[in-house]
């Protein structure tokens, strides 16, 4: 029998190299995971049904941020835009989300990182090189390119470049923007959405994702929400983490600052040998929480898709144990860039009631939903 500190081991590189695969923007590669878990001796649960199901539907009343945006008419199933148009524009610019809503897109997806002056900018990676020409331009700093070590008017002086499948133009669609791929402010988001609402004719929601388990993040997400006119559980706005320890505490600063945005806690999905859902925590805790112990601080979950080969498949019976349990369902990364494949995937997790769906391709996102929509309707 392993001790304590040989499965906390284990555990810690499996929960590094599922991150480090649900990073992986373009693509579904999950060597890594995979790696990790066969190292911990892991095995692998049968996937479960799929039977057809109705979406499980969005009740939320009128939204009260921003006050000026038109009505909230969010379909009942979300698509997501996984860090703007991951799949055919620089993530995390104006650019890649502003065509992530004309592709249709409910919500855009910012991750938040830290600048060295502490201003909160959309950057998935903790570091800078990646993602921008920021080699090019300066000398590495206490070894590398860690955002939290660029103050926001370096930052702003880089240009976002394509990865994947991603490129720098994108048929028939010319960014609003003159200078479309700067790493944003998420204020500089929050305004996009609160504009690109405007224009489209429909709210478009945020979807802000603490990439640090840091407290002052969690308060200067909480405070920009604020200054924004978010607040209400009827906010177009999702704050989501994959730190239990994260999302518990913004519940708890919420709960005094009388606020109510929805939370959600990502992870991956756990069934136990006699069928009882749980929830596998990725940051934070590490722990396996039941769904009522998720239910006390969040209102939802996302898990990673596609990982039933390494134990923690999201099956129809899951999905349906989290709703019992109030939960949302948002799963995590649609990256399948051929329009067949993708949209079997898509219909794979629909049909088992998923109800939001973070995707680099909104526009293969949108068809299916709508497709799904448009059936069970139908019926
Ligand atoms: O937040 C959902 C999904 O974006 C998680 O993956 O690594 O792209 O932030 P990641
Ligand atoms: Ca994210």
């Amino acid at each position: 029998m392993r001790n304590t500190t040989t499965i906390k081991t284990l555990l810690s590189v499996l929960f590094s190299a599922l991150a480090l695969t649900a990073c992986g923007g373009g693509g579904s590669d999950n060597s890594a995971a995979l790696a990790a878990l066969s190292a911990a001796g892991r095995t692998s649960p049968t996937q479960g049904a799929t039977a057809p199901q109705a979406g499980s539907g969005n009740t939320d009343p009128a939204p009260t941020d921003g006050g000026e945006a038109p009505a909230d008419t969010t379909p009942s199933v979300l698509v997501i835009a996984h860090r703007g148009s991951t799949g055919y524009l620089p993530e995390h610019t104006f650019g890649g989300y502003e065509l992530a809503v004309k592709l249709g897109a409910d919500y855009i997806e910012p991750d938040l990182q830290f600048t060295q002056d502490g201003e909160l900018v959309a950057m998935h990676d903790d570091t800078l090189n990646r993602t921008t020409n920021v080699a090019t331009l300066f000398a590495a700093r206490n070894g590398g390119y860690k955002v939290s070590d660029f103050t926001l008017a370096e930052i702003k002086t880089l240009t976002v470049v394509p990865t994947g499948t991603a490129a720098t133009t994108y048929p028939g669609f010319t960014p609003s923007s003159a200078d479309p791929y700067r790493v944003p402010t998420f204020q500089e988001v929050i305004t996009l959405a609160k504009s690109l609402s405007t224009t489209a004719k429909r709210k478009v929601g945020i979807y802000p994702e603490a990439k640090q388990s840091d407290v002052a993040m969690e308060d200067k997400i909480l405070s920009t929400l604020v200054a924004n006119g978010y607040g209400a559980a009827s906010s177009k706005v999702f704050i989501q983490s994959f730190s239990d320890t994260t999302i518990s505490s913004l519940h708890t600063k919420q709960l005094a600052q009388k606020t109510e945005m929805p939370l959600i806690l990502l992870g991956v999905a756990l069934t136990d040998p006699d069928g009882t859902a749980k929830f596998k925590v990725i940051s934070g805790s590490l722990g396996t929480l039941t769904l009522a112990q998720v239910k006390a601080f969040a209102d939802g979950i996302a898990p990673a898709i596609n990982y039933d080969s390494y134990g923690y498949p999201i099956t129809k019976d899951f999905i349906t144990q989290a709703h019992a349990a109030g939960l949302k369902v948002h799963g995590w990364t649609f990256a399948k860039a051929d329009a067949t494949a993708a949209a079997a995937e898509y219909k794979k997790y629909l049909d088992m009631g998923m109800d939001g769906m973070f995707s680099n391709y909104a526009d293969l996102a949108v068809a299916s939903r709508d497709a799904f929509l448009k059936a069970g309707a139908t019926q």
